[in-house]
């Protein structure tokens, strides 16, 4: 399957930033400037602004996500959000296994993992991030790690359920710091992710995820991240808070 029967997915993830009407203002830049978007278009945001952004971009092309979710149905899990209350309200998305989730919030792959199955059994589309850090490239392990990841976070999703996964590829030393990866590190890892994804299901089912890159992805660097085979969209942090640069990244996947 050739890059272009992909579906290419530019999701914003607003980390913990906006208030509710802070994000309805942002949205209501946002919706008019991608409206003939040839990509699927994506705003992650906090719990607290779903609801002012499932309003905001009702009618729409832009889908809305939220940034983490729980695994239980329900229960005592004082300060989580389970997967149905996403539904109820409209969310499709969600981000699982964000590297500040692993780094600060004691994410592991067993959780991301759990999550992941809690999302799909619950009928939101996860897109679940992965990347090495800065040490463990250093030491030449990136694909060790990246191998690691994508068969602990998708363990016992089946082949049916994979075709609603997304994956990021995040090197976490890309990630809020201006460096980006170069296109030909972003589409070597991107590259042998499909690869682990072929060996753990098939080519066909592989060659159907949509892969992003994410970490300092911009309006300057979109186009030729976005040119590379295997890259299929972008997660996009900072660059997804200001209107006319996220809408920018959205033109570049609509070629
Ligand atoms: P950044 O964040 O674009 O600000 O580097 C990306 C992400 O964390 O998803």
């Amino acid at each position: 399957m050739d890059k272009a029967k992909r579906k290419a997915i530019i999701a914003g993830n607003w980390k913990m930033n906006k208030t509710p009407s802070e994000a309805k203002a942002l949205l209501n830049e946002i919706v008019p400037l991608v409206a003939d978007a040839d990509c699927e278009v994506i705003a992650c945001v906090p719990y607290v602004d779903l609801a002012a952004a499932i309003e905001a971009t009702a009618g729409t092309n832009v889908k809305i996500g939220a940034e983490n979710c729980h695994w239980a149905a329900s229960g005592a899990f004082t300060g989580e959000i389970s997967t149905g209350m996403l539904k109820e309200i409209g969310v499709e998305y969600v981000v699982l296994g964000h590297s500040e989730r692993r780094q600060y919030f004691g994410e592991t792959d067993e959780t991301v993992n759990k999550r992941t199955k809690a999302a799909l059994a619950g009928g939101l589309k996860p897109i679940v991030c992965v990347g090495e850090l800065l040490w463990e490239r250093e030491c030449n392990i990136t694909e060790e790690v990246i191998a690691r990841q994508i068969k602990l976070d998708l363990w016992d999703v089946t082949e049916e359920e994979l075709k609603n996964v997304v994956i990021a590829y995040e090197p976490v030393w890309a990630i809020g710091t201006g460096k980006t990866a170069t296109a030909d590190q972003a589409e070597e890892v991107c590259a042998f992710i499909r690869d682990q994804l072929a060996k753990l299901y098939n080519q066909e089912a592989a060659d159907a995820v949509t892969i992003q890159y994410g970490g300092s992805m911009n309006d300057a660097n979109a186009d030729e991240l976005l040119s590379k085979t295997n890259v299929d969209g972008g997660l996009i942090g900072g660059a997804s808070l200001v209107a006319e640069k996220f809408a920018a990244i959205v033109k570049a996947a609509s070629k």
